[in-house]
């Protein structure tokens, strides 16, 4: 069997976690997900569980991927025991149904590229550019080119398809929303809408958790891309010299950083178009936020350049996810890398198919699949790895942990002991109110 590919430096390997990391989520979902659920108030808890949960099991994904050095499916078959042995399957899963959505909405991106080019944002009204966007063959058409330009990366390897274009990804996003948020800072809504971003309402998070919570803990998982294998698969392809903790600090600290400058460009920019009703979701950035850049300075120029950055951003994610499921195939039975990729793309697209094509006006395919993934899967994902690791193979997940530390000392136990009972507690919280949630939106929509 052919030797199996690693990363060629540390900084590949940063990198292209955080490229996965930092994607839609941080640019379209993190900033309507503020304005849904309260401003400032979201962001408090939302950091709260970035540091005490999502960084746990950023580090439980890690030490399992180094251990095995295999795909996630393979590695949880070599170290669980019974039915934790079969944990990988709801990656898979969750991989094929994330993806496909990811690629419909990445493709509307793409045609927000060409409109603000035009000098067309809002041109017939926001909304109704919205909705001529989404749905029918133009929707599926870019959802098809996406998922070509993740083929042709992934296809390449990974020393030569996601490092090389991560190197040139992650910095190129990283300066162009700095230069976004510097030039929204010079807008005349700047002030008010820091005032909204920054000063939380404490009083609002504690009438309203059990809303908050749960989507703040899913937007956590999506946004550090957790709970669905994908740091098991970057963490196999390296060396066992490196401190997985630190590395892990870096990519948390920079994913967090980056969904907080978006926030820095897309509410200046509203609050500049007097917009300050950002309750539109899904549609937030594509309506709320190009009707905003329909009306002031450079708007179309501006817009371009911002669904450029998310577009980069998009894709820098999505060739993660596309790798979860093509190095099980690589691995587990010894396909080649070009076709499985080609085989497995082609399979996603038709999965995204329903999103794209969908002319209900109201997006309803696109909420199934996030819904069902992201509130869901990933949850579930993420819990069955912190009981794997907090309760199963503690000692596993130790060794990992202390190598390239020169002393863990007892911060070992503290994340063995912050898995064990506040990790699995909440997340079983969230996974109830989340199930319960999609369950009331999947009977309005089809009941
Ligand atoms: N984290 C990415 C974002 O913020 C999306 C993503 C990539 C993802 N890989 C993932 C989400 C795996 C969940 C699981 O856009």
């Amino acid at each position: 069997m052919a030797q199996r590919e690693s990363w060629a430096t540390r900084t590949g390997f940063i990198l292209a976690a955080v490229g996965s990391a930092v994607g839609l989520g941080n640019i379209w979902r993190f900033p309507y997900q503020v304005g849904e659920y309260g401003g400032a108030a979201f962001l408090v808890v939302y950091l709260l569980l970035i540091a005490f949960v999502g960084f746990p099991v950023m580090l439980v994904e890690f030490s399992i991927g180094r251990y095995t050095e295999r795909n996630p499916v393979g590695a949880l078959k070599q170290i669980g025991k019974g039915i934790s042995s079969k944990i990988g399957w709801v990656f898979v899963v969750a991989g094929f149904v994330i993806l496909s959505y990811y690629s419909v909405v990445a493709g509307w991106i793409l045609q927000y590229i060409v409109i603000g080019l035009q000098g067309n944002y809002a041109a017939s009204g926001a909304a109704t550019q919205f909705g001529a966007t989404t749905g029918g063959l133009p929707s599926v058409l870019t959802h098809a080119i996406f998922m070509a330009a993740v083929i042709g990366i992934v296809a390449l390897g990974i020393q030569d398809g996601i490092e090389l274009s991560v190197k040139l990804m992650v910095p190129a996003i990283i300066a162009l929303l700095v230069g976004l948020a510097v030039y929204a800072g010079t807008l005349s809504g700047a002030g008010d809408a820091y005032a909204y971003y920054l000063s939380p309402d404490l009083g609002a998070i504690a009438s309203n958790w059990t809303e908050i919570l749960p989507a703040a803990a899913a937007q956590a998982f999506f946004t550090l891309s957790l709970g669905m294998g994908v740091m098991i698969t970057y963490a196999s392809y390296l060396g066992e010299d490196r401190n997985l903790a630190k590395d892990g600090a870096i990519i948390v600290g920079l994913d967090t950083l980056i969904a907080f400058i978006a926030g820095l460009v897309a509410f200046p920019v509203l609050f500049t178009a007097n917009l300050t009703e950002t309750t539109d979701g899904p549609g937030f950035i594509f309506v709320s936020l190009s009707e905003a850049f329909s009306s002031i300075p450079f708007g179309g120029i501006l817009g371009a350049v911002f669904f450029a950055t998310v577009a980069i951003a998009a894709l820098s994610s999505a060739i993660s996810i596309m790798e979860v499921v093509v190095s099980y195939l690589i691995d587990e039975h010894g396909i080649a890398r070009v076709p499985a990729v080609t085989a497995l793309g082609i399979a996603i697209f038709l999965v995204g198919v329903p999103v794209a094509y969908d002319q209900s006006g109201s997006l309803v395919w696109l909420t199934v699949y996030d819904g069902l993934a992201n509130q869901i899967l990933l949850i579930l994902g993420g819990l069955l790895l912190a009981i794997f690791v907090g309760w199963v193979q503690t000692d596993l997940g130790l060794e990992e942990l202390s190598k390239g530390f020169r002393n863990l000392g007892s911060w070992g136990m503290v994340w063995i002991w912050t898995l064990r009972i506040p990790v699995i507690v909440l997340l079983l919280v969230v996974l109830w109110y989340n199930a319960s949630n999609v369950y009331e939106s999947l009977v309005g929509i089809f009941g």
